[in-house]
């Protein structure tokens, strides 16, 4: 039964780890993130970043998953335990089913949203958008039920929604991997380069004076992007950007490739098809992603409104706000189709994604504690609700976004940090090197091993430092103050820093607002207050579960330590 599974085919297997990592970060978050950073210049560091490490942890993570799940194990806890071999690392493995747990949280919500898009655009719902500039936006907050400075939010279809999309996703999952995330993917991914594709053809030959409503050619959205521009190089913050863009689209530092290539036979080779996978996420990335949003949001609306609007790093206000609206300028029934495809694309990127989320979670129910399918898909559902909830019914700064920034970035980095250790100096870079050698069809240059082992563990704890005590000023500035002495002023914490986050510098200052303001931002305080105990608790009792198992493998004399 659940020690069995199996990826049914090669082809499959690259199509769900590509669907694992093609999400909703490849045609939002990159484009928003690359105009927030400066179009061109954050390019640059984003290469230098996929290579140094986005390919490193790739295979990192590929050959930890394989070689786990030759013990049996489909969980980071386990995966970490066969290599670290000391006790406390399988508690280090926590992270790879507490990230999964919290970020299906609230990327179950978004792609529930998409689901509702591609039907209404579909059956022509936002066709009074052509007239009424507010109806999407109207539309938006109806199925959110966000208020401004209101701590809760309620919809109720858009409670019904979110409930479906759970429900499918628990019900695919629960079909197994080769039945369920391999079929959807190998359904999905195609759609979705096709739909892409579509978009992206039809949005660079806007013209303008030829097209209704087009003002800009869509090649300066391009441009903007491609263009390489140098000055932001020296700008540490654009490479935390862009190391952040990395982790977060290739899925890394979350435990979830460790599930996906813990299906693998010992000799399946690692090297070219992790290669393979991270290459079919690029061109998903940089070559479609790259080709959608920007290019086509420029052409209506100018490369300056854009970017004031991207100003946030997120997609959110354009691909569901604006788009459903700039669509209605190709005719009713393209505007139909098109708004179809771009939220069909979403969805399909969305839950390939988020399946990718719930098996690691099934699979440590089912080889540590023996449930079924069934039973541990169903309990993954019953999991998220306590989460899910309190996400999709309070306001997006408390739970979505603090979530977001704890669980979906923060701990990305520490976990792969930790990862590294355990992989290039505690199992060792001659074991692990050859492990990762093991059945290669792709001879990796050795100069990655000296990659692995150095450079990408020194980054990520740079990165990890920049993380933790980032100053609101420039960091240019902070540099330049330790060697010419000069006073850089009161000394602030960055908002999206993890000092900073702990102190809401992200939040404005009761005191110098009006009395609803004062008062939300105090509700939010407490909000963001209770959703990290729940982080916490959610850690300890993954903790604990991942305790009782291994001691009652102790008890069945399974395992030394
Ligand atoms: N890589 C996905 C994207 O680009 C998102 C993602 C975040 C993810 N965490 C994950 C996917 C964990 C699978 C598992 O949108
Ligand atoms: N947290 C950011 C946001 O609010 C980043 C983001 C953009 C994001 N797209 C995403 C997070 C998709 C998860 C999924 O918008």
């Amino acid at each position: 039964m659940s020690g069995k599974e199996r990826w049914a085919s090669r082809m499959g297997l690259v199509l769900a780890m590509a669907g694992n990592a093609v999400g909703l970060g490849n045609f939002l978050r990159f484009p928003a993130q690359a105009a927030k950073n400066g179009g061109g210049a954050f390019l640059i560091p984003y290469f230098v970043a996929l290579v140094v490490l986005g390919l490193p942890l790739m295979w990192i993570e590929w050959t930890m998953g394989r070689y786990g799940g030759r013990f049996g194990h489909h969980s980071a806890p386990g995966v970490f335990d066969s290599m670290g071999k000391r006790w406390f690392w399988k508690y280090i493995g926590v992270f790879g089913l507490w990230c999964n747990l919290l970020i299906a949280s609230y990327y179950l919500y978004i792609e529930s949203w998409t689901m509702a898009y591609a039907g209404y655009s579909l059956w022509g719902g936002f066709a009074p958008a052509a007239t009424d500039p507010k109806f999407v936006a109207n539309f938006f907050s109806s199925m959110t039920g966000q208020v401004d400075n209101q701590l809760f939010a309620f919809s109720s279809w858009g409670m019904v929604l979110f409930a479906v999309c759970i429900s499918f996703n628990v019900w695919i999952l629960s079909k197994g991997l080769a039945k369920g995330i391999e079929i959807v993917s190998k359904i999905g991914m195609p759609l979705l380069i096709v739909f892409a594709m579509f978009l992206a053809i039809r949005g660079i030959l806007l013209a303008p004076g030829v097209d209704p409503g087009v003002i800009e050619h869509p090649a300066v959205g391009l441009n903007f992007v491609w263009q390489p521009k140098y000055d932001s190089l020296w700008d540490p913050s654009v490479w935390l950007a862009a190391a952040g863009q990395i982790f977060f689209t290739l899925s890394i530092g979350m435990g979830s490739i460790h599930c996906y290539a813990s299906y693998l036979r010992e000799k399946d080779d690692i090297t070219l098809t992790g290669a393979g996978a991270a290459w079919t996420n690029e061109f998903c990335e940089v070559i479609l992603g790259g080709t959608i949003l920007l290019p086509i949001a420029v052409a209506y609306l100018g490369l300056t409104a854009v970017t004031a609007m991207t100003a946030g790093g997120s997609g959110f206000g354009l691909g569901f706000m604006v788009f459903p609206q700039l669509f209605q300028h190709w005719g009713p029934g393209l505007a139909n189709a098109a708004g179809f495809m771009w939220f069909g694309l979403l969805f399909f990127a969305a839950i390939t994604s988020s399946l990718a989320m719930g098996q690691p979670i099934m699979a440590f129910l089912q080889t540590e504690f023996g449930f079924t399918r069934r039973g541990s898909a169903i309990t993954f559902g019953a999991m998220l609700l306590p989460l899910s909830l309190p996400v999709a019914l309070t306001h997006e700064n408390a739970f979505f976004g603090d979530f977001d920034f704890w669980a979906g970035t923060f701990a990305l980095v520490v976990f792969a940090f930790l990862e590294t250790l355990c992989f290039g100096w505690v199992f060792g870079i001659n074991n692990s090197w050859r492990e990762m050698m093991t059945g290669a069809e792709l001879k990796v240059p050795t100069i990655f091993r000296f990659v692995i082992k150095y450079v990408t563990p020194t980054l990520l704890f740079l990165i990890l430092i920049g993380f933790i005590f980032k100053p609101k000023q420039e960091w240019g500035t902070v540099a330049k103050s330790l060697f010419t002495g000069q006073s850089i002023g009161t000394w602030e914490w960055a908002g999206d820093g993890m000092i900073g986050k702990l102190q809401h510098a992200d939040l404005p200052d009761p005191a110098t607002l009006g009395p609803i303001e004062a008062e939300f931002q105090k509700n939010l305080r407490t909000a963001r207050t209770v959703d990290r105990l729940m982080m916490i608790g959610a850690f300890a009792g993954f903790s604990y579960l991942v305790h009782r198992s291994w001691k009652r493998r102790r008890a069945e004399g399974k395992v030394a330590s």
